[in-house]
């Protein structure tokens, strides 16, 4: 049975175009799926702390040498981790934040990209632990971000995202925008997206 794992990081919550855009995905792609599972993450609603100085020493610390404090400082991450891996698919919404992703976001990239769980290091390079997954990512923007637009070149929101989930080895990629929300293209750009996600939630 396909779980999926749904997770929201804006902090509007009503009025959020992303989350929208999201739950209107995930409601109709159920209509193909019944039996399908979907578990909420809201980093909004539930903020994931930064990392410290114990949680890093934690990270690069083999579980067997852990001391007491040490597996505290990592507890959440290994729960975050277990609940990513037992998902088979993922719903990503998130606004564009200074170019870039919201910091809960980022506070939980850095949680879930860890060695052995992950990623492994090998001889050969780095490796993507986390196979044969796929993900939606939808996105808000209230500026024009589309290609051969004036600021494509620094979007730093989906080419950052689509690298760190590479880089855990999600490469199935499906990347939804909605530009320019704070301006005349609001409306068009909405629908848009929501006819893509439409079209994508019949054949995901
Ligand atoms: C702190 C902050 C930073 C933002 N930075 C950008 C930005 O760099 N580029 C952009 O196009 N929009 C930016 N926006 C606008 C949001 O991306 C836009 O309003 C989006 O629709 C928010 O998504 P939501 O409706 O899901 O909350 C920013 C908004 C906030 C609150």
């Amino acid at each position: 049975m396909t779980h999926v794992l749904h997770i929201d990081t804006s902090p509007r919550l009503d009025r959020s175009h992303s989350r929208l855009l999201a739950r209107e995905f995930l409601e109709q792609w159920k209509t193909n799926h019944p039996n399908a599972t979907i578990t909420h993450r809201d980093l909004a609603r539930q903020p994931i702390p930064y990392i410290n100085d114990t949680w890093v020493s934690a990270k690069f610390t083999s579980a067997d040498q852990y001391t007491p404090e040490l597996a505290a400082a990592i507890a959440l991450s290994d729960e975050l981790i277990d609940e990513f891996l037992s998902a088979d698919r993922y719903v990503l919404s998130t606004p564009m934040y200074n170019f870039g992703i919201p910091a809960v976001l980022k506070s939980y990239i850095d949680y879930i990209v860890r060695p052995k769980r992950t990623f492994a290091a090998t001889e050969a390079g780095f490796k993507g632990l986390v196979t044969n997954k796929k993900m939606v990512l939808v996105q808000t923007r209230g500026s024009d971000f589309r290609p051969g637009s004036v600021y494509d070149a620094v979007n730093f929101q989906e080419p950052y995202l689509k690298t760190v989930f590479g880089f855990i080895g999600i490469t199935d990629i499906e990347a939804i925008a909605a530009n320019g929300l704070n301006t005349h293209l609001r409306e068009q750009e909405l629908a848009t997206a929501q006819t893509a996600l439409q079209r994508l939630s019949a054949t995901w």
